[in-house]
């Protein structure tokens, strides 16, 4: 699923292709992860990650073959993740928040495409303290952006085609992937848990034995 979300978003919405910058974030995890290669694959002359912590912007770089990966838990990683792009990025895959996506955005060319994904960091954050992001109409309007939002069960009638093209990446060893695994459903609370902190280290998976189940 996650793969054919990022398939779904950086082909079929985005249209990635040659001269294209990709930036997308959460990129040590399962969507964004494979959104970076896919994008490579396409002909991107660019992929850019944002992750958090050192650990996973490594992943990122050297396992998913990133050209850069930016640790937004750093000081001054926006002044990083210009020097990253310096001729702007032209597609976005925002994973994590309306914050970062504004971030994005001052760093897009005109008629930049922005994928929006998801919303990780709201996830946890009770309504009454949500805090209204506004939506920078003039940027946006000023980039000739265009942005889509993405749902993966669209997607679903294009299964197929997704995982002809994956399944040939993987094999030809061009796309990889991780899994963070546990056994039994007692562990799978834990490993929700680690999900939420952004402590997972790939696609969450639980394993349950026929006979336990
Ligand atoms: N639209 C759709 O149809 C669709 C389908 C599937 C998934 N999604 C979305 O795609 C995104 C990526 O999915 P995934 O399965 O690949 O997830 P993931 O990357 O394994 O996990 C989410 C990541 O978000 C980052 N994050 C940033 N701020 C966070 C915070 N405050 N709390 C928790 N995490 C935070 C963390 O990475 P860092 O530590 O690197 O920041 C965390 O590891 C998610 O937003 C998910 O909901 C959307």
């Amino acid at each position: 699923m996650p793969g054919l979300t990022a398939w779904a978003g950086i082909t079929q919405l985005a249209n990635v292709g040659e001269g294209d910058t990709v930036l997308v974030n959460a990129a040590a995890g399962p969507v964004g992860g494979t959104v970076g290669q896919i994008a490579r694959i396409k002909g991107a002359e660019r992929v850019v990650g944002i992750a958090g912590g050192a650990e996973k912007c490594a992943i990122v770089t050297d396992t998913y073959g990133f050209d850069a990966c930016i640790d937004y838990k750093i000081d001054g990683w926006e002044a990083e993740l210009k020097k990253a792009l310096p001729d702007g990025l032209s597609i976005f895959f925002e994973n994590v928040s309306a914050d970062m996506a504004i971030t994005a955005l001052d760093n897009a060319r005109t008629y930049a495409r922005g994928v929006l994904c998801g919303l990780a960091a709201g996830y946890q954050v009770q309504s009454q303290d949500r805090v209204p992001n506004p939506l920078p109409m003039g940027t946006i309007i000023g980039k000739r952006a265009q942005l889509f939002g993405l749902v993966v069960y669209d997607f679903y009638s294009k299964w197929d085609e997704f995982a002809g093209e994956a399944g040939k990446w993987i094999q030809d060893g061009k796309l990889a992937f991780a899994e963070d695994r546990e056994e039994g459903l007692e562990n799978a609370p834990a490993l929700f848990e680690r999900l939420m902190n952004g402590q997972n280290r790939g696609k969450a998976v639980v394993t349950v034995s026929p006979e336990k189940a």
